[in-house]
């Protein structure tokens, strides 16, 4: 059987950085501690006024390139995902590629190229589409490129405006890979959800507090289908547990619940037992919500716990560094997870190879998915080739007016002529648009 998964990836942050607790909340009249203790974020990437979705998923696709030293002739499919597309029939990926093949010999006109939609989870189900193309032995040989790239902006105003971010992730995906194998077993929890969407719209309406619930509710359905094609879960199976990170503090409830469900008639729970009581069971409740009610006291009781805490902060603390840096990233967010967890044991001289990580990605409206991933012998080759700390000190920050301006910059609604704030070098870089109204770029040395 081949091996096939993630055998490099990239990241490319927004260019400029705005801190949340000190320079947002202040202005928005809030306490900064909704930010780093609530939310669980300390600054959010932005785009310059040169940068968008393209620049971004090429500039990351381009180092990737380099670093691997690939020419277009190694990719045979380019799949992008973004919940940011300015376009309903020209998919992102054509844009990137026409970028990419400014400055490498040769082509992608082989190269079969699609966009994905599906909020969030859009770029786990691209890694699902080029998995499927490989193992089905269409590949002849070649890698697929997948970009998740995104600009996630909300309405002034908004609630979601806490949560913002902008990057994109490239990942090369192919046989015997040198970062994590996927697994073929995978779960699902999908259901028609009115909780964030964008009606041929460029900001979303969003219901936040429901999007948690949905959210969480999605992710227990598909953990559980999980466990249904690759039997139960246990929280000792796993050394990372990456999820979807909209905001730190999300993670934190869905970890909760996750640790619930895997520990449930395991010796955990026994261990537990004196201290907090067992788990509530459903047949010993006459409603639901009486049920409910008693699941909401345990878990209050349970993330007090000491075996909780330290699982927490060995298996998912380590995934929320690179969010709480740079905010929701939408497509390219469980892959920074999964980033910043390899990072850490990178720091930390663990010995990952062959460990397992569980990975559970999410996308509103509404659709989760739970696989899991074995690191290969040479993830630390791989990880210590990506500059994340660089690339996250090198961002500019701007102050609150600066950062009024850049939204009205990004604004599809707004035309006002900004001065960028960053000088571009070696980068893709938008240009303006074209007589078709196509958006037009170049690289610049
Ligand atoms: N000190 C410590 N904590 C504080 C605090 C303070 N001074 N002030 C507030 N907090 C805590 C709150 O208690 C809350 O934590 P809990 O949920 O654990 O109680 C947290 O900080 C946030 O505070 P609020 O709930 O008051 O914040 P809000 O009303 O401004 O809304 C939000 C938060 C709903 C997440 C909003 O930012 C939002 O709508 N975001 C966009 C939607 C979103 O990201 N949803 C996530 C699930 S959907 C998804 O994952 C897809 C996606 O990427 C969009």
């Amino acid at each position: 059987m081949t091996s096939v998964g993630i055998d490099a990836m990239e990241i490319w942050t927004g260019k400029l950085v705005l801190d949340l607790p000190n320079t947002f909340a202040p202005v928005k009249g809030e306490d900064p501690e909704k930010y780093t203790k609530g939310l669980g974020l300390h600054t959010s990437s932005f785009p310059d006024v040169y940068e968008d979705i393209v620049t971004m998923g090429a500039n990351a696709a381009k180092q990737l390139m380099d670093r691997k030293g690939l020419t277009p002739a190694d990719i045979g499919r380019i799949d992008v995902a973004t919940e940011s597309a300015f376009d309903n029939s020209k998919p992102v990926s054509t844009y990137i590629a026409g970028c990419l093949e400014q400055v490498y010999d040769g082509d992608f006109r082989h190269a079969n190229k699609g966009e994905r939609k599906f909020a969030c989870i859009a770029g786990t189900q691209s890694l699902d589409d080029a998995y499927n193309w490989i193992k089905a032995g269409r590949n002849r040989g070649r890698a697929a490129l997948v970009i998740a790239t995104d600009t996630a902006l909300y309405e002034r105003g908004d609630p979601g405006e806490a949560t913002q971010g902008a990057g994109a992730v490239a990942m090369l995906i192919d046989e015997d890979p040198d970062l994590v194998e996927l697994s073929t077993e995978q779960g699902y929890g999908s259901m028609d959800e009115t909780d964030f969407l964008k009606p041929n719209q460029q900001f979303p309406s969003v219901d936040g507090k429901r999007s948690m619930q949905v959210y969480l509710a999605r992710m227990r359905e598909a953990l559980e289908d999980y466990e249904s094609v690759a039997g139960r879960t246990h929280p000792d199976l796993f050394e990372y547990i990456p999820f979807h990170t909209p905001f730190p503090g999300m993670v934190r409830k869905a970890a909760l619940l996750g640790f619930r469900h895997m520990t449930r008639d395991t010796d955990i729970e026994d261990d537990l037992e004196s201290e907090i009581g067992r788990q509530p069971r459903e047949a010993d409740f006459e409603t639901w919500d009486d049920y409910e009610e008693a699941i909401r006291g345990y878990m209050d009781e349970l993330k007090t716990t000491e075996q909780y805490r330290d699982w927490y902060g060995r298996v998912i603390e380590p995934t929320l560094d690179i969010s709480s840096r740079v905010g929701n990233w939408y497509t390219g967010s469980v892959h920074i997870a999964r980033l910043s967890a390899l990072i850490a044991a990178a720091d930390e001289g663990k010995d990952m190879t062959g460990k397992q990580l569980l990975v559970g990605s999410y996308g509103s409206g509404a659709q989760a998915e739970i696989h899991a991933e074995t690191v290969q012998e040479t993830w630390l080759d791989e990880i210590e080739a990506v500059d994340v700390d660089d690339q996250l000190a090198a961002r500019t920050e701007i102050s609150f007016d600066d950062y009024e301006l850049i939204h009205d910059v990004h604004n599809h609604e707004k035309e006002i002529e900004v001065e960028e704030f960053t000088q571009p070098e070696a980068e893709f870089v938008f240009t303006g648009w074209g007589r078709m109204n196509e958006r037009r770029y170049e690289y610049v040395e």
